[in-house]
């Protein structure tokens, strides 16, 4: 399958419930006339706790689901099967795979100044070591501290995301000091999991509480795009109409109070899918 055969095929995107939707985002703000096929795994969320076999057998049943509906290219939104199933899923895809760890580690590696880079994420991404793996593949003199935030993915469900939300200040305050603790000099942090950039202003506002100084905040979601970008630019859709967006879910519970959050617009629904 080449992608100028496939050229009006949608873009499919997964994760393993609605943070994936801060990538659908980017994507639509980067490529808005790109049709996008969207895939929450919400009955089978969280992924972050779960071993790493659990998350790539569940990883490929996403994917396979958005193979079948012929996409051109599959984006990994969600960074804790980035960390723990890429090879896989390239692997069994006949079309390009991105996944969200490269584009982040590309991002903080662009902004760090002196290669102190923090990263914050789901336990089985910390424990991946994927982001050391890809910084230190780009820049082995870089300094990576990485910690598990478990309590910021619900806090983001929750929608307690507000810089001035004081329960929001004071788990993000908790894990961040353990993070400035362990290494001072971390100039640039990378939201590790997609549904940090719901809290980006509360963790960038406790930063600065912590350090004094401004601590650059990055994510995956924006290079994600323009990585897809940079594979599809040849094909595009070439309407110059904006892109339908299809969402499925594997449990639609909670998602129309949530997944607009996530995705910064009204979204028509989700429909239930069984894997
Ligand atoms: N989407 C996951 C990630 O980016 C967070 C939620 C989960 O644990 O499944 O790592």
């Amino acid at each position: 399958m080449t992608l100028t055969a496939t050229r009006r095929h949608p873009i499919g995107v997964f994760d393993s419930g609605v943070g994936g939707l801060t990538v659908v985002r980017a994507l639509r703000q980067v490529l808005p006339g790109e049709d996008i096929v969207y895939l929450g795994d919400t009955a089978r969320v969280p992924y972050g706790n779960k071993s790493p076999r659990t998350v790539e057998r569940y990883s490929l049943t996403c994917q396979r689901f958005l193979l079948a509906r012929e996409v051109k290219l599959v984006l990994i939104a969600c960074n804790t099967a980035s960390a723990q199933a890429l090879p896989a899923l390239v692997a069994d895809s006949p079309v390009p795979v991105i996944g969200a760890v490269e584009p982040g580690a590309a991002s903080a590696l662009a902004v760090t100044r002196d290669g102190h880079v923090g990263v914050i994420g789901t336990l089985g991404t910390v424990r991946s070591g994927a982001y050391a793996t890809a910084i230190h593949a780009r820049r082995p003199g870089a300094t990576l501290t990485a910690l598990a935030c478990p309590l910021l993915v619900p806090l983001a469900e929750e929608g307690w995301v507000d810089a001035d939300d004081p329960v929001a200040a004071l788990i993000a305050r908790r894990y961040l000091a353990q993070l400035f603790e362990a290494d001072p000099a971390i100039d640039t942090l990378v939201l590790g999991c997609t549904h940090y950039p719901l809290l980006r202003d509360v963790i960038s506002r406790v930063a600065f509480e912590l350090t004094g100084r401004t601590v650059a905040v990055v994510d995956s979601a924006h290079a994600m795009a323009e990585a897809a970008r940079a594979i599809i630019a040849p094909a595009g859709n070439g309407r110059g109409a904006p892109g339908r967006l299809d969402c499925f879910a594997t449990d639609t519970s909670r998602l129309e109070e949530l997944a607009p959050r996530f995705l910064g617009e009204p979204l028509s629904g989700f429909e239930l899918v069984d894997l």
